[in-house]
């Protein structure tokens, strides 16, 4: 075990200016050529600034990216399997190194400023099969990434400013804070939970038969953009919240959201969640059945054995594999193949988009799926919100 719980790359980054450092750069700023950047690049960079991204302190320079793409480290040999980018348009091209840009959000506030160390064009099918494994723009992290703009700006970032959540404030927490928690409560081993989905028996399972061997659980549900069939985030918080409140002994679990966007990049991903994780502090990571995979682009434990191509000390946390897990109405419990020896047939499984369908027409899953309470928010939340989009 990586008793030391170092942070990726052995320090965690900081970003964030402030002081005289701050003013100067705000005064600086007014004079910088800007770049507006969508919501999905706002999340990279509080990922960045806050650390959660460490090593990274900016987005990736050509070198660092070709290595991330076809070695899946940095160029200076650290495990990194996802490219942090920033593509902007053609008219960024004449930029040299060493010069400076603003970037500004959507919402118009200054978020940070780039030293671009270099400007390059990707290879983007090279990027899609190497990183996604396909070329089919039906994959929604392959058609987000070709429509994205040509050019890519590598360089290092000074933050102005993190980005203000929106909904549930006060369950963000930088790498930083979430350390200290952890230390405060006395965990020594904490298992981190990656989710971009309500949660569901087979995730408590998985949770629970962690906590049977760690000191606490950091239940860290991704926030960020996801796609647009995927439940909202803020009606998952508050699934969440009930599920813990009638679940978990609250002593045992702490619940932080994970500001970053979902590529669904299925194995790489994995990889890239978990050294995250290490990031906020935690010793060990889930990955159960096709981790940050959709559809069937990629093999049901394709994420799994990704990690086998690493050395145990390189990615410094430890892996909690989980097989495919089920309610058996034989058993009378949530079970896997590992635990259960009866067919299929006595056997509760859903489809997240079965779930999804009941949720939308108002029905609730069965209890020995979703718990009731859990259920009840999610129809409701689900309910509202069509009410708004429609
Ligand atoms: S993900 O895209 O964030 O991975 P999801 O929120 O559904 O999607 O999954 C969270 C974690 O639970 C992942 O590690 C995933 O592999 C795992 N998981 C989800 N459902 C199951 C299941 N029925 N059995 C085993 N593992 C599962």
């Amino acid at each position: 075990m990586n008793q030391e719980n170092l942070p990726h790359g052995g320090s965690l980054i900081n970003r964030v200016l402030s002081g005289p450092a701050l003013a100067e750069a705000r005064q600086a700023a007014r004079h910088l050529p800007t770049i507006t950047v969508d919501p999905w690049v706002v999340s990279d960079i509080d990922c960045i600034a806050a650390g959660a991204f460490s090593p990274l302190v900016g987005f990736l320079n050509e070198r660092d990216y070709q290595s991330v793409v076809e070695q899946m480290r940095l160029a200076d040999g650290t495990v990194w399997t996802i490219p942090v980018t920033l593509a902007v348009d053609e008219q960024y091209r004449q930029l040299r190194p060493g010069e400076r840009v603003l970037l500004r959000g959507e919402d118009g506030v200054d978020y940070a400023i780039l030293t671009v160390e270099s400007i390059y064009r990707p290879d983007r099918q090279k990027e899609a099969s190497l990183v996604y494994r396909t070329t089919d723009e039906r994959h929604p992290g392959v058609k987000k990434l070709y429509e994205r703009p040509p050019l890519y700006l590598g360089g290092s970032l000074d933050v102005l400013q993190r980005p203000v959540p929106r909904l549930f404030p006060q369950y963000y927490f930088t790498p930083a804070e979430t350390r200290a928690i952890f230390r405060e409560r006395g965990w020594k081993t904490v298992v981190g939970f990656q989710t971009r989905n309500p949660l569901h028996r087979a995730h408590e399972y998985m949770q629970k038969t962690a906590l049977e061997i760690v000191d606490g659980l950091f239940l860290n549900p991704l926030v960020g953009e996801t796609k647009a069939d995927d439940v909202p985030a803020d009606i998952r918080m508050e699934s969440y919240l009930v599920l813990l409140e009638h679940y978990y002994p609250q002593d045992r679990v702490f619940l932080g959201a994970f500001p970053a966007a979902m590529r669904y990049a299925g194995p790489r991903e994995a990889v890239f969640h978990a050294l995250v994780r290490k990031n906020y502090g935690c010793t060990h990571f889930i990955v159960g059945r096709d981790h940050a995979g959709v559809g069937d682009f990629y093999g049901t434990y394709d994420a799994q054995r990704i990690f086998s191509e690493f050395r145990r000390e390189e990615l410094g946390i430890e892996l909690l594999f989980f097989e495919h897990s089920f309610y058996c109405w034989r058993c009378g419990s949530m079970a896997t193949s590992k635990t259960c020896p009866h067919g299929r047939e006595d056997h509760l499984t859903l489809s997240g988009t079965k779930v999804r369908e009941l949720l939308r027409s108002g029905q609730t899953p069965p209890p020995e799926f979703t718990r009731p309470e859990v259920a009840r928010v999610l129809v409701r939340g689900l309910a509202e919100n069509r009410t708004i989009t429609s």
